[in-house]
Protein backbone atom coordinates (compact mmCIF):
# COMPACT_ATOMS: atom_id res chain seq x y z
CA UNK A 1 0.00 0.00 0.00
CA UNK A 2 1.64 3.33 -0.68
CA UNK A 3 0.27 6.23 1.95
CA UNK A 4 0.00 9.29 -0.31
CA UNK A 5 -2.08 10.93 2.53
CA UNK A 6 0.80 12.43 4.92
CA UNK A 7 -1.04 15.72 5.34
CA UNK A 8 -3.39 13.93 7.16
CA UNK A 9 -1.24 12.28 9.26
CA UNK A 10 2.05 10.60 9.05
CA UNK A 11 3.55 7.26 10.33
CA UNK A 12 5.30 7.49 13.40
CA UNK A 13 9.04 7.09 12.84
CA UNK A 14 10.49 3.74 14.27
CA UNK A 15 12.78 5.77 16.20
CA UNK A 16 9.97 7.35 17.99
CA UNK A 17 8.50 4.95 18.93
CA UNK A 18 11.84 3.49 20.07
CA UNK A 19 12.26 6.65 22.27
CA UNK A 20 8.44 6.10 23.18
CA UNK A 21 8.44 2.69 24.93
CA UNK A 22 10.50 2.71 27.99
CA UNK A 23 8.17 5.72 29.22
CA UNK A 24 5.02 3.50 28.73
CA UNK A 25 6.90 0.49 30.04
CA UNK A 26 9.07 1.74 32.94
CA UNK A 27 8.78 5.05 33.52
CA UNK A 28 5.50 5.76 33.80
CA UNK A 29 5.46 7.08 37.25
CA UNK A 30 4.01 10.96 37.40
CA UNK A 31 6.84 13.45 36.41
CA UNK A 32 5.56 16.16 39.64
CA UNK A 33 6.06 13.16 42.30
CA UNK A 34 9.37 13.24 44.75
CA UNK A 35 11.08 10.07 43.70
CA UNK A 36 14.06 9.29 41.46
CA UNK A 37 11.84 7.91 38.89
CA UNK A 38 9.70 10.59 38.66
CA UNK A 39 13.00 12.94 38.08
CA UNK A 40 14.01 11.29 35.31
CA UNK A 41 10.66 11.03 33.64
CA UNK A 42 10.86 15.15 34.37
CA UNK A 43 13.83 15.64 32.69
CA UNK A 44 13.30 13.53 29.53
CA UNK A 45 10.07 16.11 29.15
CA UNK A 46 12.85 18.98 29.42
CA UNK A 47 15.02 16.85 26.67
CA UNK A 48 12.08 17.33 24.36
CA UNK A 49 10.58 20.30 25.29
CA UNK A 50 14.48 21.38 24.21
CA UNK A 51 14.03 19.50 21.13
CA UNK A 52 11.30 20.92 19.72
CA UNK A 53 12.21 24.70 20.59
CA UNK A 54 15.26 23.62 18.61
CA UNK A 55 13.29 22.69 15.91
CA UNK A 56 11.87 26.45 15.34
CA UNK A 57 14.59 27.94 17.13
CA UNK A 58 12.69 28.76 20.38
CA UNK A 59 13.62 28.78 23.89
CA UNK A 60 12.50 25.76 25.72
CA UNK A 61 10.26 27.92 28.18
CA UNK A 62 8.59 29.53 25.27
CA UNK A 63 6.79 25.93 24.17
CA UNK A 64 3.83 24.84 26.16
CA UNK A 65 2.87 21.11 24.92
CA UNK A 66 -1.15 20.56 24.79
CA UNK A 67 -2.83 17.61 22.96
CA UNK A 68 -2.77 18.97 19.51
CA UNK A 69 -2.62 21.68 17.08
CA UNK A 70 -6.66 22.13 17.75
CA UNK A 71 -6.22 22.39 21.24
CA UNK A 72 -2.95 24.82 20.39
CA UNK A 73 -5.56 27.38 18.24
CA UNK A 74 -7.93 27.25 20.59
CA UNK A 75 -5.49 28.15 23.11
CA UNK A 76 -4.53 31.18 21.32
CA UNK A 77 -7.66 32.60 20.01
CA UNK A 78 -9.34 32.46 22.94
CA UNK A 79 -6.44 33.86 25.20
CA UNK A 80 -6.18 36.55 22.74
CA UNK A 81 -10.55 37.04 23.40
CA UNK A 82 -9.67 37.14 26.82
CA UNK A 83 -6.78 40.17 26.99
CA UNK A 84 -8.66 41.98 24.61
CA UNK A 85 -12.55 41.94 25.19
CA UNK A 86 -12.99 44.22 22.45
CA UNK A 87 -10.72 42.34 19.73
CA UNK A 88 -11.04 42.38 16.44
CA UNK A 89 -9.95 39.51 14.81
CA UNK A 90 -8.52 39.08 11.05
CA UNK A 91 -7.81 35.32 10.25
CA UNK A 92 -8.03 33.94 6.68
CA UNK A 93 -10.97 32.04 4.61
CA UNK A 94 -9.03 29.56 3.93
CA UNK A 95 -8.23 28.21 7.88
CA UNK A 96 -8.01 24.42 9.13
CA UNK A 97 -11.76 24.08 11.03
CA UNK A 98 -9.42 24.49 14.14
CA UNK A 99 -9.05 27.67 13.94
CA UNK A 100 -12.65 28.93 12.01
CA UNK A 101 -15.16 26.98 14.78
CA UNK A 102 -12.89 28.65 17.47
CA UNK A 103 -13.92 32.01 15.88
CA UNK A 104 -17.33 31.21 14.83
CA UNK A 105 -17.75 30.61 18.77
CA UNK A 106 -16.15 33.55 19.20
CA UNK A 107 -18.44 35.85 17.09
CA UNK A 108 -21.56 34.33 18.84
CA UNK A 109 -19.72 36.06 21.72
CA UNK A 110 -19.96 39.58 20.20
CA UNK A 111 -16.80 39.47 18.87
CA UNK A 112 -15.73 40.69 15.26
CA UNK A 113 -13.81 38.74 12.91
CA UNK A 114 -12.77 39.01 9.61
CA UNK A 115 -11.62 36.76 7.35
CA UNK A 116 -9.71 37.81 4.52
CA UNK A 117 -10.01 36.19 1.15
CA UNK A 118 -8.18 34.08 -0.99
CA UNK A 119 -6.69 34.08 -4.64
CA UNK A 120 -7.83 31.56 -7.01
CA UNK A 121 -4.08 29.77 -6.28
CA UNK A 122 -4.77 29.40 -2.36
CA UNK A 123 -2.82 32.21 -1.23
CA UNK A 124 -4.40 34.76 1.48
CA UNK A 125 -4.76 38.07 0.03
CA UNK A 126 -3.29 40.85 2.14
CA UNK A 127 -4.42 43.72 0.70
CA UNK A 128 -7.69 44.73 2.78
CA UNK A 129 -6.23 44.75 6.52
CA UNK A 130 -5.67 48.50 6.07
CA UNK A 131 -9.20 48.90 5.56
CA UNK A 132 -10.37 46.67 8.63
CA UNK A 133 -7.52 47.53 11.16
CA UNK A 134 -7.94 44.38 13.08
CA UNK A 135 -5.90 44.15 16.68
CA UNK A 136 -5.19 40.45 16.10
CA UNK A 137 -3.90 38.76 13.37
CA UNK A 138 -4.00 34.97 12.79
CA UNK A 139 -2.84 33.54 9.80
CA UNK A 140 -1.98 29.84 9.04
CA UNK A 141 1.45 29.13 7.65
CA UNK A 142 0.96 26.54 5.11
CA UNK A 143 -2.88 25.52 3.65
CA UNK A 144 -3.43 21.74 4.71
CA UNK A 145 -5.48 21.28 1.74
CA UNK A 146 -3.37 22.89 -0.95
CA UNK A 147 -0.35 22.75 0.56
CA UNK A 148 -0.13 26.66 -0.07
CA UNK A 149 2.64 28.81 1.82
CA UNK A 150 1.19 32.23 3.11
CA UNK A 151 2.46 35.56 2.95
CA UNK A 152 3.40 35.02 6.70
CA UNK A 153 6.56 37.51 6.31
CA UNK A 154 3.96 40.17 4.80
CA UNK A 155 1.26 39.50 7.53
CA UNK A 156 4.16 39.74 9.91
CA UNK A 157 5.38 43.07 9.03
CA UNK A 158 1.89 44.79 8.59
CA UNK A 159 1.45 43.65 12.28
CA UNK A 160 4.50 44.75 13.74
CA UNK A 161 4.09 47.91 11.91
CA UNK A 162 0.57 48.05 13.40
CA UNK A 163 1.66 46.42 16.77
CA UNK A 164 -0.54 43.78 16.53
CA UNK A 165 -0.56 40.66 17.86
CA UNK A 166 0.27 37.56 15.52
CA UNK A 167 -0.54 34.08 15.80
CA UNK A 168 -0.04 30.99 13.07
CA UNK A 169 -1.25 27.80 12.78
CA UNK A 170 1.85 26.35 11.75
CA UNK A 171 0.70 22.38 11.80
CA UNK A 172 1.23 21.72 8.02
CA UNK A 173 4.99 23.93 8.32
CA UNK A 174 6.60 22.72 11.12
CA UNK A 175 9.13 19.82 10.52
CA UNK A 176 8.65 20.26 6.50
CA UNK A 177 9.90 23.22 5.97
CA UNK A 178 12.60 25.44 8.21
CA UNK A 179 11.20 27.84 10.99
CA UNK A 180 12.63 30.00 12.80
CA UNK A 181 10.68 32.33 15.41
CA UNK A 182 13.97 34.23 15.48
CA UNK A 183 13.93 35.52 11.44
CA UNK A 184 9.74 35.21 11.81
CA UNK A 185 8.71 36.22 15.65
CA UNK A 186 5.47 35.47 15.63
CA UNK A 187 3.81 36.02 19.14
CA UNK A 188 1.94 32.58 18.71
CA UNK A 189 2.75 29.54 17.30
CA UNK A 190 0.44 26.21 16.90
CA UNK A 191 2.39 22.75 15.77
CA UNK A 192 1.42 18.95 16.00
CA UNK A 193 3.38 16.36 16.35
CA UNK A 194 1.66 13.84 13.73
CA UNK A 195 2.37 15.66 11.00
CA UNK A 196 5.87 15.05 11.01
CA UNK A 197 6.17 11.55 12.31
CA UNK A 198 5.04 11.59 15.67
CA UNK A 199 2.40 10.47 17.79
CA UNK A 200 -1.15 11.55 17.68
CA UNK A 201 -2.33 13.56 20.41
CA UNK A 202 0.22 15.77 21.52
CA UNK A 203 1.65 19.09 20.19
CA UNK A 204 2.71 22.57 20.86
CA UNK A 205 1.99 26.18 21.43
CA UNK A 206 5.04 28.50 21.14
CA UNK A 207 4.32 31.91 22.89
CA UNK A 208 6.94 34.58 22.67
CA UNK A 209 8.80 35.15 25.89
CA UNK A 210 6.88 37.73 27.64
CA UNK A 211 3.82 37.49 26.12
CA UNK A 212 1.01 37.46 28.02
CA UNK A 213 -1.24 34.23 27.91
CA UNK A 214 -4.45 32.97 29.53
CA UNK A 215 -4.97 29.23 30.35
CA UNK A 216 -7.34 26.99 28.34
CA UNK A 217 -7.22 24.43 31.18
CA UNK A 218 -7.19 24.63 34.76
CA UNK A 219 -5.85 22.47 37.50
CA UNK A 220 -3.03 21.10 38.91
CA UNK A 221 -0.19 23.70 37.52
CA UNK A 222 1.66 21.87 35.18
CA UNK A 223 3.30 23.40 32.02
CA UNK A 224 4.45 26.26 34.49
CA UNK A 225 0.44 26.39 34.90
CA UNK A 226 -0.32 27.57 31.39
CA UNK A 227 -1.35 23.74 30.75
CA UNK A 228 -2.81 21.83 33.40
CA UNK A 229 -3.50 18.49 33.43
CA UNK A 230 -0.70 15.14 34.22
CA UNK A 231 1.54 15.26 30.91
CA UNK A 232 1.27 12.84 28.31
CA UNK A 233 4.63 11.74 28.86
CA UNK A 234 5.54 8.91 26.35
CA UNK A 235 3.47 11.52 23.38
CA UNK A 236 5.91 14.40 24.58
CA UNK A 237 8.75 12.09 24.30
CA UNK A 238 8.12 10.88 21.32
CA UNK A 239 7.26 14.50 19.87
CA UNK A 240 10.94 15.72 20.58
CA UNK A 241 12.43 12.61 18.93
CA UNK A 242 10.48 13.52 16.20
CA UNK A 243 11.49 16.78 16.13
CA UNK A 244 15.42 16.18 16.33
CA UNK A 245 14.69 13.75 13.54
CA UNK A 246 12.74 16.54 11.52
CA UNK A 247 15.90 19.03 12.06
CA UNK A 248 18.16 16.78 10.91
CA UNK A 249 16.39 16.58 7.21
CA UNK A 250 15.53 20.11 7.14
CA UNK A 251 19.42 20.60 7.84
CA UNK A 252 19.43 18.23 4.80
CA UNK A 253 18.52 20.38 1.71
CA UNK A 254 18.73 17.66 -0.61
CA UNK A 255 16.10 16.00 1.46
CA UNK A 256 13.10 18.43 0.59
CA UNK A 257 14.83 18.88 -3.22
CA UNK A 258 14.17 15.10 -3.57
CA UNK A 259 10.86 15.11 -2.33
CA UNK A 260 9.86 17.85 -4.70
CA UNK A 261 11.63 16.00 -7.70
CA UNK A 262 9.11 12.55 -6.51
CA UNK A 263 6.18 14.85 -6.30
CA UNK A 264 6.75 17.21 -9.47
CA UNK A 265 7.34 13.56 -11.44
CA UNK A 266 3.88 12.08 -9.79
CA UNK A 267 2.06 15.49 -11.44
CA UNK A 268 3.74 15.47 -14.82
CA UNK A 269 3.18 12.14 -15.42
CA UNK A 270 -0.41 12.44 -14.59
CA UNK A 271 -0.77 15.87 -16.39
CA UNK A 272 0.48 14.57 -19.67
CA UNK A 273 -1.26 11.03 -19.38
CA UNK A 274 -4.57 11.71 -17.84
CA UNK A 275 -6.85 13.90 -20.01
CA UNK A 276 -8.70 16.73 -17.75
CA UNK A 277 -5.94 16.47 -15.04
CA UNK A 278 -4.63 19.86 -13.91
CA UNK A 279 -2.74 21.01 -10.88
CA UNK A 280 -4.16 23.47 -8.04
CA UNK A 281 -2.86 25.84 -6.13
CA UNK A 282 0.35 28.37 -6.29
CA UNK A 283 2.58 26.03 -7.70
CA UNK A 284 5.63 28.64 -6.65
CA UNK A 285 4.62 29.00 -2.88
CA UNK A 286 3.46 25.06 -1.70
CA UNK A 287 5.23 22.64 -0.11
CA UNK A 288 7.49 20.25 -1.80
CA UNK A 289 4.79 17.31 -0.90
CA UNK A 290 1.99 18.27 -1.43
CA UNK A 291 -0.31 17.92 -5.07
CA UNK A 292 -4.05 18.77 -5.29
CA UNK A 293 -5.27 17.83 -8.84
CA UNK A 294 -8.74 17.78 -10.47
CA UNK A 295 -9.30 14.87 -12.48
CA UNK A 296 -12.36 16.56 -15.07
CA UNK A 297 -15.72 14.68 -14.77
CA UNK A 298 -14.75 12.16 -11.68
CA UNK A 299 -15.87 12.05 -8.53
CA UNK A 300 -13.30 12.60 -5.93
CA UNK A 301 -14.81 10.36 -3.73
CA UNK A 302 -15.30 7.58 -5.70
CA UNK A 303 -11.57 7.74 -7.16
CA UNK A 304 -10.44 7.84 -3.01
CA UNK A 305 -12.33 4.23 -2.99
CA UNK A 306 -10.95 2.94 -6.24
CA UNK A 307 -7.05 4.08 -5.52
CA UNK A 308 -7.74 2.40 -2.27
CA UNK A 309 -8.09 -0.95 -3.94
CA UNK A 310 -5.39 -0.40 -6.20
CA UNK A 311 -2.98 0.52 -3.55
CA UNK A 312 -2.55 3.98 -2.81
CA UNK A 313 -4.09 6.11 0.06
CA UNK A 314 -5.34 9.58 -0.41
CA UNK A 315 -7.45 12.26 0.27
CA UNK A 316 -10.48 13.84 -1.61
CA UNK A 317 -9.84 17.51 -0.34
CA UNK A 318 -8.65 17.58 3.20
CA UNK A 319 -9.08 14.72 5.78
CA UNK A 320 -11.77 16.58 8.00
CA UNK A 321 -14.00 16.71 4.02
CA UNK A 322 -13.93 13.28 3.23
CA UNK A 323 -16.75 11.92 3.07
CA UNK A 324 -18.87 15.04 2.32
CA UNK A 325 -19.93 15.85 -0.52
CA UNK A 326 -19.77 19.58 -1.10
CA UNK A 327 -16.78 21.77 -1.99
CA UNK A 328 -14.52 22.49 0.98
CA UNK A 329 -14.65 25.89 2.38
CA UNK A 330 -11.05 26.51 1.21
CA UNK A 331 -12.03 25.63 -2.73
CA UNK A 332 -15.03 27.60 -2.53
CA UNK A 333 -12.89 30.53 -1.27
CA UNK A 334 -10.81 29.77 -4.53
CA UNK A 335 -13.39 30.18 -6.61
CA UNK A 336 -13.64 26.36 -7.34
CA UNK A 337 -16.63 25.66 -9.40
CA UNK A 338 -18.87 22.21 -7.18
CA UNK A 339 -17.49 20.19 -10.40
CA UNK A 340 -13.98 20.90 -10.09
CA UNK A 341 -14.06 20.91 -6.50
CA UNK A 342 -15.66 17.52 -6.24
CA UNK A 343 -13.34 16.32 -8.30
CA UNK A 344 -10.12 17.22 -6.79
CA UNK A 345 -7.95 14.65 -5.08
CA UNK A 346 -4.59 15.70 -2.30
CA UNK A 347 -1.69 13.58 -2.76
CA UNK A 348 1.20 14.22 -0.03
CA UNK A 349 4.09 12.73 -0.34
CA UNK A 350 6.72 11.56 2.35
CA UNK A 351 10.29 11.90 2.54
CA UNK A 352 10.55 8.10 2.31
CA UNK A 353 8.98 7.98 -1.32
CA UNK A 354 10.95 7.59 -4.36
CA UNK A 355 10.23 8.50 -8.01
CA UNK A 356 9.13 4.53 -8.46
CA UNK A 357 6.27 5.19 -6.25
CA UNK A 358 5.50 8.41 -8.00
CA UNK A 359 4.89 6.29 -10.79
CA UNK A 360 3.06 3.72 -9.13
CA UNK A 361 0.46 6.47 -7.70
CA UNK A 362 0.42 7.64 -11.17
CA UNK A 363 -0.51 4.15 -12.89
CA UNK A 364 -3.52 3.47 -10.15
CA UNK A 365 -4.47 7.44 -10.76
CA UNK A 366 -4.69 6.85 -14.96
CA UNK A 367 -6.52 2.82 -14.22
CA UNK A 368 -8.74 4.51 -11.26
CA UNK A 369 -9.63 7.69 -13.89
CA UNK A 370 -10.29 5.21 -16.63
CA UNK A 371 -12.18 2.66 -15.14
CA UNK A 372 -14.81 5.86 -13.06
CA UNK A 373 -14.88 7.86 -16.40
CA UNK A 374 -16.18 4.71 -17.93
CA UNK A 375 -18.73 3.79 -15.99
CA UNK A 376 -20.50 7.03 -15.06
CA UNK A 377 -23.27 8.18 -16.45
CA UNK A 378 -22.74 10.71 -18.59
CA UNK A 379 -25.05 13.74 -19.46
CA UNK A 380 -25.96 13.89 -15.87
CA UNK A 381 -22.89 14.79 -14.04
CA UNK A 382 -20.84 12.49 -11.73
CA UNK A 383 -22.30 9.67 -9.94
CA UNK A 384 -20.50 7.20 -7.59
CA UNK A 385 -21.63 3.80 -8.85
CA UNK A 386 -19.01 1.81 -7.72
CA UNK A 387 -19.35 0.05 -3.98
CA UNK A 388 -15.92 -0.96 -2.11
CA UNK A 389 -15.13 -4.33 -2.01
CA UNK A 390 -16.33 -6.40 0.65
C1 LIG B 1 -3.64 23.36 9.40
C2 LIG B 1 -4.11 22.47 10.50
N1 LIG B 1 -4.39 23.01 11.70
C3 LIG B 1 -4.82 22.26 12.74
C4 LIG B 1 -4.99 20.90 12.60
C5 LIG B 1 -5.44 20.09 13.77
O1 LIG B 1 -4.32 19.45 14.38
P1 LIG B 1 -4.54 18.21 15.36
O2 LIG B 1 -4.98 17.07 14.52
O3 LIG B 1 -3.19 17.98 15.98
O4 LIG B 1 -5.54 18.64 16.38
C6 LIG B 1 -4.72 20.29 11.37
C7 LIG B 1 -4.94 18.84 11.19
O5 LIG B 1 -5.19 18.35 10.10
C8 LIG B 1 -4.26 21.09 10.30
O6 LIG B 1 -3.98 20.57 9.11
Amino acid sequence: MLYLDNAATTAPDPGVIQAMSPYLEEFWQNPSSGYRASKKVKSAIDDAREKVAELIEAKPEEIIFTSGGTESNNMALFSIAQHLPDAHFASSSIEHSAVLKPLEFLSTQGRSIHYLTSTEKGITDLTSLDQILPNFLSLMWVNNELGTIQPIQEALKWAQENKVPFHSDAVQAVGKIPISVKGTPVDMLSISSHKFNGPKGIGALYVREGFRLAPLLHGGGQESGWRSGTENVSGIIGMGKAAELAKKRLNNSSCSKALGEVRDHFESLVVENVSGATVNGDLNHRLPNFSHISLEGCEAAGLVILLDEYGVQCSAGSACMTGKQEASHVQKAMGFSEEKAKSSLRFSFSHLHTKSDAEIAFQAVKKAVTKLRSVQVRGVGPVIVYSPPS
